[in-house]
């Protein structure tokens, strides 16, 4: 799992579910202040995200040491500018530089679900850190898709499930990356459970914990074994393709599926009903192709499940696509496109 997410062994563990990560890492690196108490995440994030912040914040402003802190402007939400979609990088990274006397984290979903555009991770890292805030991603949609180096972009931590590009089935056990600076602090406050004691006394039962020097240090419980089977199987599968040789067949099979998306809609002149959101910058973007469909979306939708194509259909008005390296061929995304353009004739004329 290391390697799918660029780090070290020891900064990666395997445990859990995304959400309850979410908090677990949260209680490590949220540490509010009286006068650095403020997170900067997108405005769109997936939504147990942005329940995850918010309960946070409630949780830390009802503690009594934290008297005077305000809980109700400690989130703030970067926003696309009027009638774009994409959050430009240029105003993420002025965003967190204007809050940089307040700002106690940064934490983004990369690619954004919604749309999915891809951040520039170490940039915003870069800045994140230059304004005294740390540094998290959930990377639900980014683990087993984009070439991530968290580790090397000296990235605080991660969060991400394995059951979306990594295969492991729903419900599949998520991972965590702490980076190795924060491994070897030993006084870092935490959530303790006895699989996060050093192995090496685990089971001479010590009264007090003893963190291990690594990931495995958040670990709670020992581990489900059966959804362990299923993601290792998966890992397996990657280690032998490789990311890189993924990545590579990613860009042009995302390259191809937008073409064939394009054409469809120029061909059934839709261009003011359905276009894509996603960003077209080759930095800006993953596996995932975000439509919007002002006009009978969820028709088109349905239209392509008949056809075989498992796409997914998001309120209020998102087709979301993905070309996936692993399992899809150029000869995949061929026939999509036919069914996409059957679908434009069919429910856009
Ligand atoms: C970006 C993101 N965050 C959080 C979640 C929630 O994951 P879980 O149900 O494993 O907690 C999802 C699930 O789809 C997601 O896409």
């Amino acid at each position: 799992m290391s390697k799918v997410v660029g780090a070290l062994p020891t900064e990666v563990v395997v445990m859990n579910s995304l959400t309850t990560n979410i908090h677990l890492l949260l209680v490590s690196f949220y540490k509010p202040t009286k006068e650095r108490y403020k997170i900067i995440c997108e405005g769109s994030a997936f939504p147990s995200d942005q329940y995850a912040l918010q309960s946070q914040v409630k949780f830390h402003a009802c503690l009594p040491e934290r008297q005077g802190y305000n809980p109700d402007d400690a989130i703030i939400e970067l926003k696309p500018r009027e009638g774009e979609y994409a959050i430009r990088h240029e105003d993420v990274l002025a965003t967190i530089e204007k809050h940089k006397n307040e700002l106690a984290l940064v934490f983004i979903g990369n690619p954004n679900y919604y749309t999915g555009q891809v951040f520039n991770m170490k940039e915003i890292t870069d800045m994140g850190h230059r304004c005294g805030a740390l540094m998290g991603f959930d990377l639900a949609h980014g683990a087993g898709n984009l070439e991530l180096k968290l580790h090397d972009w000296n990235v605080d931590f991660a969060v991400w499930c394995s059951y979306k590009y990594l295969n492991a089935g729903p419900g599949g056990v998520a991972g965590a990356f702490v980076h190795e600076k924060h491994c070897n602090n030993t006084e870092l406050i935490r959530f303790a459970g006895w699989w996060g004691n050093d192995p090496n006394t685990r089971f001479t039962m010590p009264h007090d914990f003893v963190p291990v020097k690594s990931a495995d240090a958040w670990q709670l419980s020992n581990a489900p074994v059966l959804p362990m089977a299923a993601l290792r199987a998966s890992l397996e599968v990657f280690a032998d393709a490789g990311m890189e040789d993924l990545v590579a067949k990613r860009k042009k099979l995302n390259d191809y599926l937008r073409f064939v998306i394009n054409e469809a809609i120029k061909k059934n002149k839709q261009g003011k009903n359905i276009f894509i959101i996603t960003p077209e910058h080759e930095h800006e973007r993953g596996a995932q192709v975000s439509l919007i469909c002002k006009k009978n979306g969820k028709q088109i939708h349905q239209h392509l499940a008949t056809k075989g194509v498992v796409a997914d259909w998001r309120e209020p008005e998102v087709l979301r696509m993905a070309a996936v390296p692993l399992y899809n061929s150029f000869t995949d995304v061929f026939e999509f496109g036919k069914y996409f353009d059957e679908a434009l004739q069919l429910h856009q004329q």
